[in-house]
């Protein structure tokens, strides 16, 4: 078999997002448009894509099947030693972090557009992971984006014909040189991992109950994406777990309609599932695997940002910190401050980093962070380098086998000791771009103005004195990287805050994120409804920031 050079024109728009490419299905189905940016990502990663192991999987949704085999082909002619693929394609994002590093491979592709809906007319994605297992840094897109400019031709090798239906090594023979491509099971190496960190005995006898303790009860939804196998053979044939405890396990190429996000708005069948009090928890995943929502009894919702901060308070109940020790925590900057507490209690270091998985990598690869979470739903350690949802309800299942508590009470107790990081985020989806741009610079502009710093801000009772507002800027500690522009904060002297952000991870238009936070101390009233409790302050950010005259939206499409 030879490798043909075929020519091509760049494509508009191929940059990667907050994690990868991410556009309509259709956008990719255009002639030339996956091939193009498939060679940039291995002319990006060369020289060692010559005689390199690249993992490839997915989420199965809507042409997955299609990039896989694009990807074989592009791989081929471009000199790389091996592919590790998912069975079928399907590989969870957390497992492709996984086999990335237990392959020591060079680096892995992972098709998913994550939380976005799946089918012909929504959304695809294509993201490059590097030998960390994490998202490919900014340096590494960025090269990938400016190929793409002027990309013309591509390298394939258009009569390789490789099977993904049956796992096993597959030869063949490329321009004279061997090239091989290992089919695997999707979810072996990923439940080995998941065994080394926990302690399934114990989780096994709370799920199944005892002479004295009822079986605890769990509802798991994965929506119809990727984590079904994964659910299937952890929650069930390993643990125990009855199998009506798990719903939507087929993965489906369009999420059988589902959304597949897991936030109360579009998991909504799970939260009524738990309303009416029959499950000790629920738990959701995104389509691929990467997020978690985390549900106890009639419903009580676990803000990501409080699930960080429990985990983090609670690792001696997991094996795999008493064995390694835990180093520093991080969050994301919008996510709620609950677990800055528990790490000022521990003498811990606290990383804030700006939104994305991939800025935990070079901390977690500095030996400085063990536990991160992100207010959208990703909670993770430094097992891998990529959150892990189906990690995270394994890590909650740890804590109430340990602590012999609900859901609810673990949560309760932690705000007692610590007090209440209120959070809520309300997200302004698929609205016009340049309008929304056009509101970020007015505002940036206004309320970075030095002159209303100390201005007092008033709804109703409450008053919020200006103390500091910018538009947050990182610079990574390890590589000394700067990320500039990401998310304009606006904090008070009482230490609540807000933040505007848009959304990096959607195909068109745009998404406006409003991130409230306020602190109630354990004596105060820290059993209110979130959503009471920061109205004074989303009426203040509604109003300064003149949204819905920008937006031309008088309510939030999801609200968190
Ligand atoms: C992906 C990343 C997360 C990040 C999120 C932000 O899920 O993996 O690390 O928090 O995107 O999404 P947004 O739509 O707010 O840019
Ligand atoms: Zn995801």
């Amino acid at each position: 078999m030879n490798t043909v050079q075929v020519e091509t024109k760049p494509f508009d728009g191929q940059k990667p997002g907050t994690s990868g490419l991410r556009k309509a299905v259709k956008v990719f189905q255009q002639p030339n448009y996956t091939e193009n940016f498939v060679q940039a990502v291995f002319s990006a990663v060369q020289p060692s894509a010559v005689g390199s192991t690249v993992v490839v999987g997915g989420d199965g949704r809507f042409f997955c099947a299609e990039a896989v085999d694009l990807i074989i082909k592009i791989a081929a002619a471009n000199g790389v030693k091996k592919l590790i693929v998912g069975h079928k394609g399907i590989l969870s994002t957390p497992a492709v972090s996984c086999i990335i590093r237990k392959y020591k491979a060079t680096g892995g592709i992972v098709l998913t557009a994550s939380h976005n809906p799946g089918g012909p007319n929504n959304d695809f994605g294509i993201k490059y992971n590097t030998s960390n297992g994490g998202p490919a840094p900014e340096s590494v897109t960025n090269a990938i984006f400016e190929l793409t400019k002027n990309i013309t031709s591509y390298k394939i090798v258009p009569n390789l014909k490789c099977s993904i239906d049956y796992c096993g090594l597959q030869y063949f023979k490329v321009d004279g040189r061997e090239f091989e491509v290992e089919v695997i099971d999707s979810v072996v190496d990923y439940l080995q991992l998941m065994k080394s960190i926990f302690d399934f005995d114990i989780i096994r006898k709370l799920i199944k109950g005892s002479e004295n303790k009822a079986p605890f009860n769990m509802l798991i939804d994965s929506m119809n994406g990727v984590t079904g196998p994964y659910v299937k053979k952890i929650f069930i044939e390993e643990l125990g777990a009855p199998s009506n405890n798990a719903i939507n396990v087929v993965p489906l190429t369009d999420f059988g309609g589902l959304h597949p996000d897991p936030n109360l708005t579009y998991a909504s069948t799970l939260v009524k599932a738990l309303q009416d009090g029959e499950y000790d928890l629920g738990a959701a995943f995104d389509g691929d695997g990467d997020r978690n929502m985390i549900l106890g009894k009639k419903a009580f919702f676990i803000n990501p940002s409080d699930s960080l901060a429990v985990l983090a308070n609670n690792l001696e109940c997991i094996p795999y910190f008493k064995t390694n020790g835990v180093k520093g925590f991080a969050r994301s900057m919008p996510t709620g401050a609950a677990v800055d507490r528990v790490a000022a209690k521990c003498g811990k270091e606290l990383f804030e980093v700006p939104t994305g998985w991939k800025f935990f990598g070079n901390l977690m690869d500095a030996g400085r962070l063990s536990l991160c979470g992100e207010e959208s739903f990703g909670t993770g350690s430094d097992h891998i380098r990529e959150k892990d949802g189906i990690w995270a309800v394994l890590a909650w299942l740890s804590v109430i086998a340990n602590t012999g508590q609900s859901v609810e009470t673990i949560l309760i107790n932690h705000w007692k000791t610590f007090g209440r990081n209120f959070f809520t985020r309300y997200d302004y989806e698929n609205c016009e771009s340049e309008p929304c741009n056009q509101m970020m610079s007015e505002f940036e502009k206004y309320i970075t103005d030095p002159k209303i710093k100390g201005q007092k801000f008033i709804f109703g009772s409450k008053v919020y004195i200006l103390k500091q507002a910018d538009n947050f800027e990182y610079c990574d500690p390890i590589d000394k990287s700067v990320t500039r522009k990401q998310g304009i904060r606006v904090l008070f002297e009482d230490g609540s805050r807000f933040v505007f952000r848009l959304s990096g991870t959607g195909s068109s238009g745009a998404t406006i994120r409003l991130y409230a936070e306020s602190y109630e101390p354990p004596t105060s009233n820290i059993l209110e409804d979130a959503q009471v409790a920061l109205n004074p302050l989303v009426q203040i950010a509604l109003e300064i920031s003149k949204l819905s005259q920008f937006t031309g939206r008088t309510a939030p499409t999801v609200i968190t």
